[in-house]
């Protein structure tokens, strides 16, 4: 029998009512999407496109107007649909007066875990969102980075099949969304699904192996990364010290090719992400440098 698919939504389309208007807002137009077990898929579109309202139908969190969604093969507005489900909303509301480790053992009470498995999951997840010096902090006192790191430990407190991250990145500085890229990673090679939505389009690209493009709640584009992104007619060269008479040798040949076409040559430029990564990572090891020495 064939596998089931991770996410089935078929032709969801979901109307909101609005105030003092006859005509209701049509938040998401007829999407269909499939997500294979195993696969990273990235949801990306403006602000108020549908991205939201999408995750929330699969979850069962809204009810479709028309469509349906299921998850491994269970209809969404069954409750055993989210058993094999973890979920980061975009605005994740906590208790400010519980600790970081309070949190995320009180959300794997909340999966039925107990005792010392619990207890180790904690630490685990602690440690794995980089927030273990702060464990016994409340969150009241938690910056928007921290909370979103919270937020992310208790969507896979009980090891969860799926994974639904609505901008797992939002107001996280570029370490913490690379340490969160990494993590995505990590939940890959473990053979999890993910399904998530961000408007750091250079991540998506990073981690996801399927995108879809969403627009005024319809998907206007749908597919695997790599055919999305490829520009079929052009081919790219990185070369690592080649001479200038390599260079030169190269574009001579090219030139004598009349359906070839030198568009572009030069060095690769970093990215701003990377650059303010290396500046950083320089500037802890020089003060750590200094902290011992003195
Ligand atoms: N509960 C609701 N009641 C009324 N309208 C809603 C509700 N939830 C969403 N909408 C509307 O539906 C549309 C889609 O919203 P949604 O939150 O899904 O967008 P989004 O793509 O997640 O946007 P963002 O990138 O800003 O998070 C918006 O016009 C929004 O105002
Ligand atoms: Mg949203």
């Amino acid at each position: 029998m064939a596998e089931a698919l991770a996410v089935d939504i078929q032709n969801l389309c979901k109307e909101f009512p609005t105030p003092m208007r006859t005509r209701k807002l049509q938040a998401v137009k007829n999407v269909s999407l499939q997500i294979k077990q195993g696969e990273v898929y990235g949801l990306i579109g403006p602000n108020g496109s549908g991205k939201s309202t999408t995750m929330k139908a699969l979850l069962g969190l809204v009810e479709p107007t028309s469509g349906t969604c299921s998850i491994f093969g269970k209809n969404s507005r069954k409750t055993d649909s989210r058993n094999d489900v973890g979920f980061l909303p975009e605005n994740p509301y906590f208790y400010k007066h519980l600790s970081g480790a309070e949190t995320i053992r009180f959300y794997g009470k909340l999966c039925g875990m107990r005792g010392k498995s619990l207890e180790d999951k904690v630490n685990e997840l602690l440690d794995l969102v980089g927030l273990t010096s702060a464990k016994d902090r409340r969150l009241g006192g938690y910056s928007k980075g921290m909370l979103q790191r919270i937020g992310l430990a208790q969507a896979i407190v009980q090891d969860p099949k799926l994974i639904i991250l609505d901008e797992p990145t939002a107001g996280v500085d570029p370490i913490g969304s690379r340490e969160i890229r990494d993590l995505v990673f990590k939940l890959r090679e473990q053979g999890k699904t993910v399904f998530l939505c961000s408007h750091l389009l250079e991540q998506v690209q990073e981690v996801c192996d399927h995108v879809g493009i969403i627009f005024e709640g319809q998907l206007v584009k749908e597919g695997r990364l790599e055919d999305l992104i490829a520009v079929e007619d052009q081919t790219e060269f990185i070369l690592e010290g080649a001479s200038e008479e390599l260079l030169a040798q190269m574009e001579q040949l090219i030139a004598s090719h009349s359906s070839a076409k030198l568009l572009r040559k030069g060095n690769p430029r970093t990215t701003l992400e990377s650059l303010f990564l290396k500046e950083t990572i320089k500037q802890t090891a020089s003060n750590k440098e200094g902290e011992t020495s003195a």
